[in-house]
């Protein structure tokens, strides 16, 4: 399915339109529309109205400068003792297997085989350029917080990609931020006790890019929810 880059009139078509962008178009995203997304998703929920997220929004030179230097840093091997870890080690099945199927289905369709493991890690550090984005964002939160808290993190970043598709953006949740802490800590404002927890690409996708045409599978209904009655 090609990306939709219209503006969505609804929360389901937000949903069903937003997917991982992994390449994004040249373009400015407008200072009006970049400062309301982050007006409205002050309106997110969190557990005792914690708001435990801080959110530190990269555009133009700060953002060339932090990806720049992360890319630099990348490239002479140098390494950061990431935050937290992506995923449970070793996985169980069936996220194993739909993990395992993410890659496939990504270096498919970009057409890297599965035993090019140096294009596989070439095509990764793309993730280091926020994906060619004109914004990225890095969110920081107390290191004290507990899970609790992360997920209302994880209820914030759901706000910003909703809003993202209201607007007509396209976004790209990272993890991959966590493995460069000191490299946040260098070009960020935040306190020595919050680490780096998430990062987000946002900007107009790139509708002629092969990979923007992943749509990643899901579960049936019936395998995840349970309805009692
Ligand atoms: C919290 C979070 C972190 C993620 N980190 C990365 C990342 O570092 N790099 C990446 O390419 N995709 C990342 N993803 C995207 C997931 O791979 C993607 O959401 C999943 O495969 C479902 O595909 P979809 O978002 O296109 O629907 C992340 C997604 C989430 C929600």
């Amino acid at each position: 399915m090609p990306l939709n880059t219209d503006k969505s009139s609804s929360v389901t078509d937000a949903l069903m339109t937003r997917i991982t962008v992994r390449d994004f178009l040249d373009k400015p995203v407008p200072d009006d529309v970049l400062k309301g997304i982050f007006e409205t998703a002050r309106r997110t929920a969190s557990g005792g109205n914690l708001q435990p997220w801080r959110i530190h929004v990269m555009t133009g030179e700060a953002l060339d400068k932090f990806r720049n230097d992360a890319l630099a840093k990348m490239m002479k091997g140098q390494m950061e003792k990431e935050t937290h870890p992506a995923y449970p080690s070793p996985l169980w099945e069936p996220q194993r297997s739909w993990r395992y199927k993410l890659g496939e289905d990504m270096y498919g369709l970009v057409g890297i085989p599965r035993e090019d493991k140096p294009a596989r890690m070439r095509w990764l550090a793309n993730n280091v350029r926020f994906f060619g984005a004109p914004v990225g964002i890095i969110i920081t939160g107390n290191k004290k917080l507990g899970m609790p808290q992360h997920l209302d993190i994880g209820i914030y970043v759901q706000s910003l990609m909703l809003l993202a598709r209201e607007a007509g953006l396209h976004t790209a949740p990272q993890g991959w931020w966590r493995i460069w802490p000191d490299t946040a800590r260098e070009h960020l404002d935040f306190p020595g006790d919050e680490e780096v927890l998430v990062g987000m690409s946002l900007g107009y996708g790139n509708p002629d890019a092969k990979v923007n045409d992943l749509w990643a599978d899901r579960a049936e209904l019936n395998e995840l929810v349970h309805f009692y009655s």
